[in-house]
């Protein structure tokens, strides 16, 4: 029985181009990219070539982009960076209930330091409100971070919108794209954001790797101390290898965008439709509108997360759900209860399946009628 995997927002294939250009920098680029002779040369234009790639992505300079080790560091050196760098401006923070662990628990952390954070909650649909970004911003607000899609349900954000709203303002504007970037075309010269997270394996890129876009002139002070690599940003060595490999990640998504977006748009499509007709009684958690193609997240009345993923897995399903997993039990979800409210049945019966370069339209078939019976067998 070959397995079907539906959690790409966990993380991604590696595309058999990424390691085919991955591998001979590995056996033949060792050098540091710091040093001046010519092995550490090889290694820089290396590194070079690929900042202009990123930077070029997302209509940026390279100057702007930092190499990170992810998109967790990424988010951190924003959150926590900014913070460090303009506390003379002000302590107060706006995020929302539904970000990552990367962007909360930073925020928890610059809380504990004596930062004061906003957490801007969500309605129904999984949405912030612009009007409460509004209300929330004051004259010492030094930053806002809130992020594109959620890796949960793939709900879109206004980011647009908030970041107009910030144009006059001194906060610096975070978003963490990590789960967008892979479908969604955004440009710095457009969207005006001061701060992007990136990561590389959301994106059939190699995982330990990732950038933050910095908007020149934006203030950041540096996480981690040690050699002046980054400009300053970032200490340490360049993992050389896999920035290659995230590149090169970068020039498949920047061709394929578009066709990928439209497969997993069909995919989700099927899968949906497939659970209909094998009439499995569901709703999709979030507004359908403001999804993006590639994650769906879906509930099931009557049954358990923890069951079901474990039913899904011995049938060879790979799913997930977005609650964490302490102690062998499954926490239940902070962005659905965000938007339900805690204690609402949605937060533990509800899983996140999500498309990608591992599916076809017969497995995702096969997939979701797998999912229906055991459905309707745990819901009996
Ligand atoms: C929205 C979002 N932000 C940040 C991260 C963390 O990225 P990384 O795994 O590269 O540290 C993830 C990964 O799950 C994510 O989905």
């Amino acid at each position: 029985m070959e397995s079907i995997y539906l959690d790409h927002a966990a993380t991604t294939p590696v595309h058999p181009k990424v390691i085919e250009a991955m591998l001979p920098v590995t056996q033949e680029v060792y050098g540091n990219p710091s040093s001046v002779h010519q092995f550490g040369r090889k290694a820089r234009r290396i590194l070079d070539q690929a900042r202009r790639t990123a930077a070029k992505s997302i209509g940026a300079n390279e100057k702007e982009i930092v190499f990170t080790s992810g998109g967790t560091e990424a988010d951190n050196l924003a959150i926590i960076g900014t913070a460090m760098a303009n506390k003379e401006k002000g302590k107060h923070i706006i995020t929302t209930n539904v970000e990552h662990h990367a962007t909360l628990h930073a925020a928890e952390y610059l809380e504990s330091t004596g930062f004061e954070v906003t957490y801007l909650p969500v309605d129904e649909t999984g949405s912030v409100r612009v009007q409460d970004v509004k209300e929330a911003l004051r004259e010492d607000t030094i930053l806002v971070s809130i992020m594109m899609v959620n890796n949960e349900t793939g709900i879109m954000q206004p980011i647009e919108e908030v970041a107009d709203l910030l144009k006059d303002h001194q906060a610096a504007f975070h978003s963490d794209i990590v789960q967008a970037y892979g479908l969604i075309e955004i440009d710095v010269q457009e969207l005006a954001v001061d701060l992007l997270a990136v990561s590389g394996h959301k994106i059939n890129g190699p995982k330990g790797v990732g950038f933050l876009y910095v908007r020149e002139g934006t203030t950041l002070a540096s996480l981690q101390h040690g050699g002046e690599q980054e400009r300053k940003r970032r200490a340490g060595t360049e993992n050389v290898p896999a920035v290659k490999g995230m590149e090169e990640a970068i020039m498949i998504i920047l061709e394929n965008r578009d066709a990928y977006r439209e497969k997993y748009r069909s995919f989700k499509e099927q899968f949906l439709n497939t659970l209909t007709e094998e009439s499995v009684n569901y709703t999709v958690n979030g507004s359908e509108d403001k999804c993006m193609e590639s994650i769906v997240n879906i509930s099931f009345p009557g049954t358990n997360v923890e069951t079901m993923l474990t039913n899904f897995d011995l049938s060879g399903v790979a799913a997930s759900s977005g609650s964490a997993c302490t102690a062998g039990s499954v926490e239940p979800s902070h962005v659905l209860s965000a938007m339900y409210g805690k204690g609402d049945a949605r937060t533990v019966n509800s899983i996140r399946f999500s498309f990608g370069l591992a599916n076809t339209e017969e497995n995702v078939k096969e997939a979701a009628r797998k999912v229906s019976q055991i459905v309707h067998r745990l819901s009996e």
